[in-house]
């Protein structure tokens, strides 16, 4: 069931989003070239996967919002592209891929970036059968999960953290900003887009805030521990480049225990559900297990 539920989504999110992008005017193929490179050289797709999740935990398909859904994977690929960057991570392996700027050049890896960017914004106003207060909403939480109090802010703080020790709780404010802000933004908009109360929407973002969490610690640990040919990406790159993650600041086995640990408050969050959020409780164990 988890397993089927999750298939058949990524196949939806990954055929709406070549449509979506092919809906989009573009004064430059190449251009379109470097973003479908990207968005479409696969990827788990979980943020979209969280959006309908939260969705569907609210009493509401979540296929119905898949647009927005589509919405959070095109910022999330722009975050791969430019965190990849040679100013940034310099990497060169992405999705089991060479990276974008090894493909098309650096300047236009960072310009797909930016399209990829702006386009989500645009992509989240097609959203059909949504209320405009409701979408308005989403656009806020999208918008400010994205930027200097979210994502971007927690880029900042990662390079800035390179090769310094670091306290712990700015490595969690890191963590929040980097990678959570757009979990918690995905969760939230489902709960949003199907109307949920605020009970609901509390517990929903104390899931999202473990969840995104438990993510990035397993993230670390995969930096160090997973094998490269399946993690589609170097490993090392935490090392390479000096960075402050949960291994390098603690240990391997203090982080497995944090990463455990936000499992717990993740399921503990969602107790107030019955099985309709079993498919949220079974992702974030199955996905600190994983090994891409
Ligand atoms: C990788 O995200 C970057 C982080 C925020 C840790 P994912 O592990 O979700 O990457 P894809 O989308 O599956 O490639
Ligand atoms: C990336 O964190 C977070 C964002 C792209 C916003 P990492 O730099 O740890 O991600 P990977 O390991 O390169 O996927
Ligand atoms: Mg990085
Ligand atoms: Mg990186
Ligand atoms: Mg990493």
């Amino acid at each position: 069931m988890f397993k089927n539920l999750w298939r058949q989504r990524v196949q939806l999110v990954e055929a709406d989003l070549i449509r979506e992008l092919h809906a989009t005017n573009s004064l430059d193929e190449k251009l379109v070239q470097a973003m479908e490179y990207s968005l479409m050289a696969g990827g788990k797709r979980l943020r979209p996967i969280l959006l309908m999740a939260a969705a569907d935990a609210c009493g509401t398909a979540g296929e119905k919002f898949i647009t927005v859904a589509d919405a959070l994977e095109m910022i999330h690929t722009y975050s791969l592209i430019h965190d990849d960057l040679p100013a940034m991570d310099n990497d060169d392996y992405r999705r089991g891929k060479l990276t974008n700027h090894k493909v098309f050049g650096e300047a236009m890896a960072i310009i797909a970036g930016d399209a990829l960017l702006t386009l989500a914004f645009e992509v989240v106003l097609r959203q059909k059968d949504v209320p405009p207060e409701i979408l308005l909403n989403v656009l806020r939480e999208i918008s400010t999960a994205a930027g200097a109090a979210g994502m971007v802010g927690g880029q900042a703080i990662d390079l800035r953290s390179e090769g310094v020790q670091i306290d712990f709780a700015t490595l969690k404010r890191m963590h929040a900003g980097k990678t959570g802000a757009l979990f918690r933004a995905a969760i939230r908009s489902g709960a949003l887009l199907a109307q949920a109360d605020e009970k609901i929407l509390d517990a929903l973002t104390r899931y999202a805030e473990a969840f995104g969490l438990a993510f990035q610690i397993t993230d670390d640990i995969l930096d160090v521990t997973g094998d490269a040919a399946v993690l589609g990406k170097a490993t090392g790159s935490d090392i390479k480049n000096a960075k402050s993650t949960y291994v390098s600041l603690t240990s391997l086995e203090a982080a497995r225990n944090f990463a455990r640990e936000a499992v717990e408050a993740a399921v503990d969050a969602l107790k107030i559900f019955g099985t309709e959020a079993d498919f949220l409780r079974e992702l974030v164990t199955f996905l600190t297990a994983r090994e891409k």
